[in-house]
């Protein structure tokens, strides 16, 4: 099955074109090709995603990206009618478009639906098997460790990973699932506050350092001592699964108004250590209690070096811990057409609606 995804939640523009195959206990991915164009600049001077400016370049970049996807190597063809017109095979050999309908940023989820469905229209007048489904932003996350590795790492064996415990820690959510298989999916808990990610992006901000703070936090911690200062780690020790990053946030907040002199380095690596430690212990927790034969980490902070070293070491030979390739914890499409071609398979459909607060 040929998948085109399109991913527009917040500030990515992203579009794959994939091929899928195989069944819901080994699902196998291809990407034929991907492309994507961050809005890092757009926003950095604002320290944080602006809404309308993030819809403002998704309508700009999602025709750009289009016509890097079907360009002719040969030709200079570019804009939706010219290809159209051209009889690209690669367009007409798609079965499947699914476009991001949730969670995000709603004016920026519109943006992409609106594109897919123009697109729909336009293509099945020469494709009448085409079918348009929206794709669970979520789902994307929790199902980016089944892309293609770059490392030659062994091969994923669906049946020797569950039940496994996965935690999506990105920008916008800290949950914790229990993955029976890959559709029995639960939740088992999540942040009451910030997100990881967003504890880091504020961390940044407090201490002037530019945006995404993640990516920031994690080189300049390279430097510092991470036992220097005792943050606390919000609710560690509660017997539940939820999290809550916000008091950690505020309480770097107050070092930094009482001592004016600690150095950046050692603040940010304590800030980075207390996240993990919380992080790593819960998870741990669960997959105890649940009896896990593997841990995967996914979303924008599972690109912490220190936090997925940390997590392998903690398990120890008791878990087999996952992590998708770098490039695919940060949002992309090629995981919003590996959820798409799971929820093909078990016939699962979201409206092609925005819904800023979609769940699992
Ligand atoms: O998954 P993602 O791209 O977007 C959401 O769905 O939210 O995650 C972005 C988040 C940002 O908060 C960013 O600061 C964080 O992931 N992040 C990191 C790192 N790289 C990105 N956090 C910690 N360490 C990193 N290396
Ligand atoms: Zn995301």
């Amino acid at each position: 099955m040929k998948i085109l995804a399109i991913e527009t939640s917040c500030d990515e523009t992203a579009i794959s074109l994939m091929t899928a195959s195989g069944n819901l206990s080994q699902p196998k991915f291809k990407i034929e090709k991907s492309v994507i164009a961050s809005q890092i600049e757009t926003h950095r001077p604002f320290g944080g995603v602006v809404p309308n400016l993030a819809k403002r370049e998704h309508l700009k970049n999602l025709p750009i990206l289009f016509g890097q996807i079907f360009k002719n190597p040969k030709s200079k063809i570019l804009n939706l009618k010219q290809i159209l017109k051209a009889k690209n095979q690669k367009l007409k050999a798609i079965d499947l478009i699914a476009v991001t309908v949730g969670p995000g940023l709603e004016p920026c989820l519109w943006a992409g639906i609106e594109f897919a469905k123009n697109l729909y229209k336009k293509v099945k007048i020469k494709n009448k098997k085409l079918k348009l489904i929206g794709a669970n932003h979520l789902e994307g996350h929790l199902y980016s460790f089944l892309l293609p590795q770059n490392t030659k790492s062994k091969k994923l064996k669906a049946k020797s990973l569950f039940p496994a415990v996965h935690l999506l820690v990105s920008g916008g959510h800290t949950i914790l699932f229990l993955m029976k298989n890959l559709e029995a999916i639960k939740k088992l808990g999540e942040t009451r506050d910030d997100a990881a990610g967003e504890s880091f992006d504020k961390v940044a901000r407090l201490l002037r350092l530019s945006y995404p703070g993640g990516p920031e936090i994690e080189k300049l911690a390279k430097k510092g001592n991470k036992e220097a200062i005792n943050f606390p780690r919000p609710m560690i020790n509660q017997k539940n699964y939820d999290f809550s990053f916000s008091g950690l946030k505020t309480a770097v907040l107050y070092h930094l108004r009482d001592n004016k002199n600690d150095r950046k380095e050692d603040v940010v690596a304590s800030f980075q250590q207390a996240a993990i430690d919380v992080l790593i212990k819960k998870t741990l927790r669960a997959a105890e209690e649940f009896g896990a034969r593997s841990i995967i980490i996914s979303g924008g902070v599972a690109a912490n070096k220190e936090l997925r070293k940390q997590f392998k070491k903690a398990a120890g030979e008791n878990y087999q811990v996952i992590v998708p390739d770098f490039k695919y914890c940060t949002d992309n499409a090629d995981m919003i057409a590996a959820a798409a071609y799971l929820d093909h398979l078990r016939r699962k459909k979201y409206k092609l609606e925005a819904k800023g607060n979609l769940s699992i």
